[in-house]
């Protein structure tokens, strides 16, 4: 697989998550201090859309039952929550929102 346009960043406001499909498997993207991130739009609890639910913190609230992953590692946060979320690399090309789903997404560095 390959880079794949998903979305424009004009479409995401900062601090914001849209969600989109992207050669049929559902992406929430998030524009964080205009950075995107990808990650799958599908809680790993149960079957919540991530892109209804609340950013804080560099956190997304699963709107279903308030479980929180990290947007940028996906790393599951707390309960009921066991399963990490998958993330995809993205990048920005002028307007357009690329994701590769092939690709883990970005992580931040190691301090
Ligand atoms: Fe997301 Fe339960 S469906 S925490």
């Amino acid at each position: 697989m390959a880079w794949q346009r998903a979305a424009s960043l004009s479409s995401i406001k900062d601090g914001a998550v849209i969600g989109v499909d992207v050669g049929g498997t559902p992406v929430a993207l998030f524009n964080l201090g205009g950075t995107v991130f990808a990650t799958h739009n599908v809680c790993t609890h149960a079957l919540a859309l991530l892109s209804e639910g609340w950013i804080e913190d560099g956190k997304i609230e699963c709107p279903l039952h308030q479980g929180q992953f990290d947007i940028r590692t996906g790393k599951a946060l707390c309960a009921p929550l066991t399963e990490d979320l998958r993330t995809y690399a993205a990048k920005v090309d002028g307007d357009d929102i690329l994701v590769d789903l092939d690709q883990p997404g970005a992580r931040p560095p190691v301090s």
